[in-house]
């Protein structure tokens, strides 16, 4: 993990309100792995004063890209900061995907798709899958409130995975939740036991992937949004509740650091 100074490449609204921006870093390039995370200076001043935590949304060969939302200040100042500039971050933070080569189940909540699309590329150039030529079995679910925040989806096509979506208002593909659509289409096809599902989004989102993975018992990797501040483990200020070892029944709770030990976790080690 470092603090650098990177250059910026690109920074362009693609849909209204959602940015990728891309940052020159060959260690970044080289070191970080999907599913970890930077901490991004949004302010040459005080205001505001914590960095923010992005997801890293693809590697390039020279740096990294992230796709983010504008919710508040922090994000709405990042989306004017212009090509050339100089921008600070930290990374690469946390703990990844763990990352297997069985069928996998992927499973996004509006802008929890972004640390997706690095992990399927990865999955799909992983040197296995061009050594042997297999196709790689991925599918994709992506759920958002309406047909906009619908993110991606050409880039996993372009992968050769299989994509669903779903959207709260229907405007496209069936309405209602993407996890409601997840459960049927395991339940039918018998999707194989040694397949992994990896989901990224809302917590209440997460929560009912969990369950699902647990009814079809498929191991199941969730990254987990908190508001950070250090980002290293140090300030104590993003717990996420965790089962005991204690055969799981919950007796003691623990808490871990979403920022340190996480962002992404077992799903059955959450307390949820
Ligand atoms: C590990 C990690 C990876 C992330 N990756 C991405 C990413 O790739 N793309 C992306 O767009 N966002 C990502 N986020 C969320 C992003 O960090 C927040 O949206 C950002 O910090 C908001 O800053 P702001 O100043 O714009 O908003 P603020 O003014 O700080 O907050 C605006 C609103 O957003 C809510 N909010 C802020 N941060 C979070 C959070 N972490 N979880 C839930 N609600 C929050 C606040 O409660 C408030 O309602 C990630 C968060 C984490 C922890
Ligand atoms: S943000 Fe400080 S411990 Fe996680």
């Amino acid at each position: 993990m470092r603090q650098l100074k990177a250059r910026i490449l690109l920074n362009k609204e693609m849909v209204k309100g959602f940015y990728k921006m891309q940052i020159e870093s060959l260690y970044l390039a080289r070191k970080i792995r999907p599913g970890q995370f930077v901490e991004v200076r949004c302010s040459e001043h005080t205001d505001p004063f914590l960095r923010r935590p992005l997801g890293c949304h693809r590697i390039l060969k020279n740096g990294i890209e992230m796709l983010y939302e504008i919710v508040g200040k922090g994000t709405e100042l990042l989306s004017h900061k212009r090509p050339g500039e100089a921008i600070d971050i930290i990374g690469p933070l946390g703990n990844g995907f763990t990352i297997d080569h069985r069928p996998v189940v992927l499973v996004a909540g509006g802008i929890g798709v972004a640390p997706l699309v690095a992990l399927a590329e990865r999955l799909a150039f992983s040197v296995e899958r061009i050594a042997y030529r297999k196709k790689p079995k991925i599918d994709v679910f992506i759920g958002a409130c309406k047909k906009d925040h619908i993110l991606c989806a050409n880039d996993f096509k372009k992968l050769g995975a299989s994509v669903y979506v779903a959207t709260e208002d229907g405007s496209k593909g069936p309405k209602g939740l993407i996890t409601d659509f997840l459960e049927d289409f395991l339940s039918a096809i018998r999707y194989p036991q040694n397949a992994m599902i990896y989901a990224c989004g809302p917590t209440g989102m997460l929560k009912a992937v969990a369950r699902i993975a647990e009814t079809e018992r498929i191991p199941c990797q969730v990254s987990l949004e908190e508001r950070m501040a250090c980002g290293v483990g140090v300030c104590l200020g993003c717990p996420v509740k965790v089962k005991t070892n204690d055969e799981r029944r919950m007796t003691n709770d623990e808490y871990k650091m979403v920022c340190k030990d996480g962002p992404v976790f077992n799903a059955e080690e959450i307390a949820w």
